[in-house]
């Protein structure tokens, strides 16, 4: 469930010996990974968050109605936030709240929380990787709910690549019944200063945040490296429409890894997020291409951020 170190030496390993180099985003979030995260999310330049949190405190009164009563709501994500707060709160008479979620200990203390704050609805936490499939046996309930409707607040949807993003809906599609939907956040795009002011911000966190990944191959998996050597750099890909997270080695220096000697010349990088941005329009064309209608779109007042209500399409 949890990656372990052998999966992680083996994807390190994988991702530096490719042209360009990579690391899979998901070693991001170790406990101090996460802990930035938070601190990115509260900094002034990462307009994400706030954009995402103001939208929901508008609109919360039309996803309930939409959402209609005595829904299962299932989220991709532990259901910590208070955004979760804010839907279930808003909702009418929900019959029941999966979180899914890969880290144990985040899942149990954000039920324990829910069940305290919510004793009218069962709350369901369900451990596992959100991104691969989900037995459905996970997610019944006896009788059934009156609708079951995936939450999957943030714009994390962003950070796959647009076919796997197409595969990942399709999956969604599969959790919602016919009868059900799909409450997703995806970030618009903007001008590419403000884009880059958010992925590289005055403060140095999401610098920080990225560069663990450094520290993390040290002090886990034993790597000889020299971290002073590479830089933050957030970048636009224009062609792909997304914001790429890199490291950039500023001199020649060598990483040592499970017994290989990866070199870099000065100006080469590690290539370790991608954050893809959305018109409506681009969003609505990719739902639909995994079988989903966007029915409903909502953009924060300052028009950064989005919501979309996707159903499945008639078969
Ligand atoms: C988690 N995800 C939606 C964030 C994003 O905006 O793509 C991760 C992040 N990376 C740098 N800053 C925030």
């Amino acid at each position: 469930m949890k990656p372990t170190r052998a999966n992680f030496l083996a994807d390190a390993l994988a991702g530096l010996a490719s042209h360009p180099r990579t690391l899979p985003c998901k070693y991001l979030y170790d406990a101090r990974g996460s802990e930035l995260f938070e601190a990115i999310c509260a900094s002034d330049d990462y307009y994400v968050t706030r954009a995402d949190l103001a939208l929901h405190e508008t609109h919360i009164g039309e996803f309930a109605n939409l959402i209609g009563p005595q829904a299962h709501v299932v989220e991709f994500g532990s259901g910590a936030g208070i955004k979760t707060r804010k839907l279930l709160a808003g909702l009418d008479r929900p019959r029941a709240y999966t979180p899914i979620e890969i880290s144990a200990a985040a899942l149990a203390e954000a039920s324990r929380e829910l069940e305290t704050s919510f004793p009218d609805i069962e709350i369901r936490p369900l451990r596992a990787d959100y991104t691969g499939d989900i037995a459905s046996e996970h997610l019944a309930l006896d009788p059934p709910a009156a609708r079951r409707v995936v939450y999957f607040p943030g714009s994390t949807i962003g950070n796959f690549e647009r076919a796997e993003a197409k595969r990942f809906l399709q999956r969604m599609g599969r959790i919602a019944d016919a009868n059900g939907g799909i409450l997703i956040g995806v970030d618009l795009l903007k001008p590419v200063e403000q884009l880059l002011r958010a992925y590289d911000d005055s403060e140095g966190i999401t610098a920080r945040f990225n560069l663990n990944l450094l520290e993390r191959l040290a002090g886990e998996l034993d790597a000889r490296l020299e971290p002073e050597a590479f830089r933050h750099e957030a970048r636009y890909d224009a062609d792909h429409r997304r914001i790429e997270m890199h490291l950039v080695a500023q001199r020649p220096t060598r990483i040592e890894l499970g017994g290989q000697c990866f070199d870099f010349q000065a100006g080469e990088s590690i290539h370790t997020e991608n954050s893809h941005k959305y018109s409506v329009s681009d969003f609505r064309e990719l739902a639909a291409s995994a079988g989903l209608q966007s029915s409903r779109v909502w953009k924060d007042p300052a028009g950064l951020f989005s919501m979309h209500w996707l159903e499945p399409m008639a078969a």
